[in-house]
């Protein structure tokens, strides 16, 4: 029997679903959390509401059908391999993450990968107008769905849309190096409202859509006149800054249980019980300064301030992109530095660092939180960084110090941190040293503040604000007519039976 697509009055739709399809050698397929921040934060603020989520299953070809899941509405978007090369790898991850990001490696343009990125939103778009009530709320998220906010409005003008952006939004002066910066502009520009980290990646936004588009910005604003310069299609369009969090109670309670703090104890044992346990847990991605990291970390090695047993580095680096040029090198570079600096500085049964290049689940990444007493989150550029945000969720013990680079979206919060800059080699071995050796008291004193801020600015807070502000954005949708208000009713009751039907096929396959 063919299911009707149900529709929602909150769609949400990012580039990965919240779960992943991975498929084993012997062909056998199930689902796993995908990786990133994103997924972390919307999975639960998106729990127990009824809302539809769109988005790519991670693997190559036809989508999988639509299910539920802890009662959220999953549609897959396919994608074939040639997409996941031109659109996922190519466009998103090798032109704009690279300039998003301050360039830090050197951006790849190509004009088959903008195509391909076009029809990829194109196709995200008509999902959306698909699975949206009339009227719907439709929450697209991150760099990867740029071009989809006004592929929408054209589809579905009696929508709301809203946009936010999890990684930094750039300087004028780099996003005009995009040859396709004005179509990425207009595309936002589909929004009511689009929401930003910091206060200063929204303001290069609205600088941007002056300096190239030519439109008039006030305060938070930017008046938008569509292509063809039609007074009366003239709309406003908000930006500005609503800071993402963690999950601080559901972290919290995790980290107090039994088997947690238990699990915590248990990894300083297997790594031979070291006085101070420094941890870096990161995506394998060059913005995350992970060789800096390293290299400070060998050069206090190197100048004896520390050595194992006493002292010792756990650095998790989770696969992430790992067809894309400059993550294989990142991988080869970091790999080759660990192991010089095992070679020169550890001894039989203590290493200098435990290395592991694997993803784990979210109960024994806290109980590596509530083992280590100093987290080094030292990103050269980061939106946010949620990691550093859930090292102190789960420190309820007020032990632990958090080093935070000051380029991380994260410190414009977290100001009790020991604040870094990591090109400053020397100074971060200072901050380093400093989180190490400073007394019992001052630790706890600012992880008290460091939980107060997050507890008080969780991501439950950071959704409602949100939602809020594009309830409230200025922009005038279309109104829905008397004719349209009885084909409302007609749809909602389609609508009811469609959602059983679906439920009670998601109960037959026994998909989740
Ligand atoms: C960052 C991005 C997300 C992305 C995640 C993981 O958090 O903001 O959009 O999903 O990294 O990266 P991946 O390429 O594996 O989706």
């Amino acid at each position: 029997m063919t299911v009707a697509t149900p529709t929602f009055d909150l769609v949400v739709a990012a580039n990965r679903l919240p779960l992943d399809r991975v498929v084993d050698d012997s062909g056998e397929s199930s689902w796993r959390r995908s990786p990133g921040g994103l997924v972390t934060a919307m999975e639960s603020v998106m729990q127990g509401r009824d809302a539809a989520w769109v988005g790519w299953a991670g693997e190559p070809g036809p989508a999988p059908e639509p299910f539920s899941d802890s009662g959220m509405y999953l549609q897959p978007v396919c994608l074939s391999p040639t997409e996941i090369q031109e659109y996922y790898e190519g466009f998103s991850n090798d032109t704009l993450w690279p300039i998003f990001h301050d360039v830090i490696v050197p951006a790849t343009f190509h004009r088959n990968w903008w195509n391909t990125y076009r029809t990829v939103n194109h196709r995200f778009a008509q999902a959306i107008a698909q699975t949206a009530a009339p009227g719907a709320t439709v929450w697209v998220h991150d760099y990867q769905l740029q071009l989809v906010p006004a592929m929408v409005r054209a589809m579905r003008p009696d929508v709301r849309i809203g946009w936010f952006n999890h990684i930094p939004f750039p300087p004028v002066e780099l996003f005009a190096q995009l040859p396709w910066r004005r179509a990425l502009l207009e595309g936002l520009l589909g929004a009511d409202f689009l929401g930003f980290q910091r206060t200063a990646d929204a303001e290069n936004f609205l600088r941007a859509c002056r300096r190239l588009l030519g439109m008039a910005t006030k305060a938070d604003t930017v008046t938008f006149t569509p292509p063809g310069d039609d007074p009366s299609a003239r709309r406003t369009v908000r930006a500005s800054a609503i800071p993402i969090s963690v999950d601080f109670r559901a972290l919290d309670e995790l980290a107090r249980t039994p088997v947690v703090i238990a699990r915590a104890a248990q990894i300083r044992a297997s790594l031979g019980d070291p006085k101070i346990l420094l941890l870096g847990i990161d995506r394998l991605d060059y913005t995350k300064g992970i060789r800096h990291r390293l290299k400070a970390y060998e050069e206090l090695l190197g100048d004896k301030a520390i050595a194992p047993p006493d002292v010792t580095l756990m650095q998790v680096a989770t696969p992430s992109r790992e067809r894309v040029d400059a993550y294989r090198h990142l991988r080869e570079e970091v790999e080759r530095t660990v192991g010089s600096i095992n070679g020169e500085y550890s001894d039989i049964g203590s290493p200098a660092v435990f290395y592991l290049y694997q993803t784990y689940p979210r109960d024994e990444m806290a109980a590596m939180f509530l083992a280590a007493d100093v987290m080094l989150v030292t990103p050269l550029r980061d939106g946010m960084n949620l990691i550093a945000k859930e090292y102190v969720a789960c420190r309820h013990d007020l032990g632990g110090a958090l080093v935070l680079s000051e380029f991380a979206g994260a410190w414009h919060e977290l100001h009790q941190a020991f604040i870094c800059n990591p090109h400053d080699v020397e100074g971060l071995k200072q901050t380093i040293m400093r989180a190490i050796t400073a007394p019992q008291d001052e630790r706890r004193r600012r992880m008290k503040a460091l939980r107060k801020r997050v507890s008080d600015h969780d991501v439950q807070r950071w959704a409602t604000r949100y939602l809020d502000a594009l309830a409230s954005a200025p922009a005038r949708p279309h109104r829905p007519t008397r004719a349209s208000d009885e084909e409302r009713r007609g749809a909602e009751r389609a609508n009811r039976s469609n959602r059983r039907a679906l439920d009670k096929a998601s109960e037959r396959t026994g998909q989740r």
